[in-house]
């Protein structure tokens, strides 16, 4: 890592080895079954994360888009009904969007510190430099953890508001959302915290399809980029080209499931995992559920984690949720 490039100084928080570590149980626990999956959150090494970006200009993806909208709209109202002394984001990425949240809450009076948590080097390296250039009053901190397992590492004083944006949420199946939630709302403690959560809502596949097929291909390559990263970390030998980028909207489920489908029979070796696995002609691994949802599941998956809510807000076109939501 070159430190010059990097906006932040990256405190890490993941133990010596954990990616190997927990890669290779993925691998291991998601390719050895019949139906293969793999966790989403390998997609983001440098390439991958640069290709979420690249995601995030798409005319087609309005998550970002409709989220940058409603902060610049709201998150005044958000600092005001909840000011808080730290904001913690949890798969902070670019932090792009991040300014409009910390400009409000600094307004708001109390904010002294920002904490970027990202289990992605690269995406903590590439963060947003604004940071660092306009906010020299606030203690900046980027964290290398993993936000599924090493909530309770992050600090704990002051007042905290937890920002967990893009959707992200819906990335992770509903059981372990619920764990999340949990988690969370023990990170939030008793003195006046919050969450404030980006959610994608149900849409007609013609509008979700697209955002997450489009017709200039990145998602494809985004989607793709998982092969690559079990290539460069575990001396798989993915044909990377081999396979076909799908997204399908999950009626029963309400999430987009994004998938790799074999164009050929093959066999993949991936002596980092010990592994030997077999795909058929057309058989596919899916790679990312993205959940959509409606008011009512965000509601009840909160009071689920003993949250409830201080405040909501759409974008115009009601494509997308952020809730405000605190301990009770
Ligand atoms: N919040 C940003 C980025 C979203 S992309 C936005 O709204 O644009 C999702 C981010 O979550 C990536 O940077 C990825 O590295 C991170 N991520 C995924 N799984 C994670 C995990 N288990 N722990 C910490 N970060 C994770
Ligand atoms: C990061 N996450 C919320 C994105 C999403 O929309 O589920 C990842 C993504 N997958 C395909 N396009 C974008």
């Amino acid at each position: 890592m070159n430190p010059s490039k990097t906006a932040l100084e990256i405190v890490h928080h993941l133990p010596p080895h954990y990616l190997e570590r927990t890669l290779r149980e993925d691998v291991r626990a998601g390719l050895g079954k019949p139906a293969k999956t793999l966790p989403p959150k390998w997609f983001y090494d440098q390439r991958g994360s640069e290709l979420f970006e690249q995601i995030t200009q798409l005319p087609e993806y309005f998550p970002t888009r409709a989220e940058r909208r409603i902060l610049e709209d709201h998150a005044r109202e958000m600092a005001g009904t909840s000011p808080a002394e730290t904001l913690i984001e949890l798969g902070s990425g670019s932090s792009r969007k991040t300014p409009l949240l910390l400009d409000a809450l600094m307004d708001a009076g109390d904010l002294r510190s920002y904490v970027a948590v990202d289990v992605s080097d690269s995406a903590l390296t590439g963060a947003n430099s604004e940071l660092s250039r306009n906010y020299s009053d606030l203690t900046l901190q980027a964290v290398a953890a993993d936000f599924e397992s090493q909530l309770q590492l992050l600090p704990k004083d002051g007042r905290r508001m937890v920002a967990f944006l893009g959707g992200t949420i819906g990335n992770l199946e509903p059981d372990a959302r619920a764990q999340f939630l949990i988690q969370v709302r023990e990170l939030l403690g008793q003195a006046g915290g919050s969450l404030l959560l980006g959610t994608g809502l149900v849409q007609p596949p013609e509008i979700l399809i697209p955002a997450y097929d489009d017709p200039s291909g990145v998602t494809a390559d985004f989607n793709r980029n998982v092969l690559r990263v079990l290539n460069a970390e575990l001396g798989a030998d993915f044909d990377v080209e081999a396979f076909e980028h799908v997204a399908v909207w999950n009626e029963a489920e309400e999430w987009i499931e994004m998938r790799l489908r074999a164009t050929r029979a093959m066999y993949v070796q991936l002596p980092g995992a010990g592994l030997e696995i077999h795909f058929d002609q057309s058989e596919d691994l899916r790679t990312e559920v993205s959940a959509k949802f409606r008011p009512e599941r965000i509601e009840a998956e909160l009071a689920a984690a003993q949250l409830t809510i201080a405040g909501q807000w759409t974008d115009p076109d009601k494509r997308y949720a952020m809730t405000l939501a605190e301990p009770f």
